[in-house]
């Protein structure tokens, strides 16, 4: 079961909510001589989604139209054109389906369990990409959960997340959990009760690129961040956790990008409980006790012109889904 995921099923179409996520802590411990790094990361699943509808196809082809939201039309359109069969001209396949994680997911998953179905895949993002968020992370492991079912596999969580570990490291936190200290190169999960707590998050007007930023970084195998907040957590006090906060990617990030740096003053005015960057980033976000003070925060934020502001809430206990018939995977 995935906190923030859900599925909408109908005759032969089956959609799911792909959630973003954050770090609240994320140590870099080691170089390893693979080229990744020794990581232990705290990550929570928010509730900013995309939209993965995933037709099964007697055919083998998988083909994937891609496109990006446009507010509360376009994601309604998705909702109500569930189960119809949409136009291929209504939809801009822009991003080359090879090169899209979803469809390298499911390509792996159909060759890896030997079946000759195909998928018709309609993806509607609206996780900003460059982002530290795991915007085609989640995109991909919501493609390997919604396949699973809709090609009738029945593969365990287990046995998906070792595919999910080859498309990439945060792939199988989306697989597994809507909160997760995860270590390795990312790929080793041990979920945590998600907290309640409302975010908000900003997206620079540029994004980065993880490895350039991974290149710049310093390992710390002694810094413990990931363990402090993680008890402050597990104790129900999300001040200390958000006091805890630590991303090892921060520093070599602002030596790259004058934004992280513009925001991190920007969030420090906001009242936030605290405030860092998102993984390897550009994204920022603040930690917020109540609605209000997050909306209001928004609010002055997007008066800033410093980038994509969206209010999020933890994914595990939000209401994502609401009005739609729902079952969690
Ligand atoms: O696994 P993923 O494809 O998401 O990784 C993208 C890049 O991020 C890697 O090529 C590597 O440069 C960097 N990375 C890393 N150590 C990790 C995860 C990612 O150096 N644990």
């Amino acid at each position: 079961a995935t906190a923030g995921m859900y599925l909408l099923r109908n005759d032969w179409r089956l959609t799911a909510c792909a959630p973003a996520k954050v770090n609240l802590s994320l140590e870099v411990l080691a170089r390893r001589p693979d080229g990744f790094h020794e990581l232990e990361t705290l990550m929570l699943a928010v509730d900013v989604c995309d939209t993965l509808s995933l037709e099964p196809t007697p055919a083998p082809q998988i083909t994937l139209h891609c496109q990006w939201a446009t507010g509360l039309v376009a994601a309604r359109r998705v909702y109500e054109r569930t189960g119809l069969p949409v136009s291929a001209q209504a939809w801009s396949d822009l991003p080359a389906a090879h090169d899209n994680l979803v469809w390298q997911a499911l390509h792996l998953l159909q060759t890896t369990a030997g079946i000759r179905l195909g998928a018709n895949v309609i993806l509607t993002k609206r996780i900003p990409a460059q982002a530290g968020l795991g915007g085609a992370s989640a995109d991909a492991a919501a493609a390997l959960l919604v396949a699973n079912q809709a090609w009738q596999l029945h593969w365990t969580t287990a046995r998906l997340c070792e595919l999910a570990a080859q498309l990439g490291s945060d792939v199988p936190f989306f697989v597994t959990s809507g909160a997760a200290i995860c270590r390795g190169r990312g790929e080793r999960i041990e979920a945590i009760r998600p907290p309640r707590c409302w975010l908000v998050i900003v997206r620079p007007p540029v994004g980065l690129s993880t490895p350039a930023v991974f290149r710049g970084c310093q390992p710390e195998p002694n810094r413990r961040a990931t363990a402090v907040v993680r008890a402050a957590l597990d104790r129900g006090d999300l001040s200390a956790a958000a006091q805890g906060m630590h991303n090892g990617l921060q520093g070599p990030a602002e030596a790259l990008s004058l934004w992280i740096g513009k925001l991190r003053e920007a969030f420090a005015r906001t009242g936030c409980i605290g405030h860092q960057m998102s993984g390897s980033g550009s994204s920022y976000f603040g930690l917020f006790w109540h609605a209000a003070q997050a909306r209001r925060a928004a609010a002055r934020l997007r008066g800033q012109n410093i980038g994509a502001v969206m209010m999020a809430q933890t994914a595990g206990i939000s209401t994502i889904g609401s009005g739609h018939k729902q079952a969690t995977l």
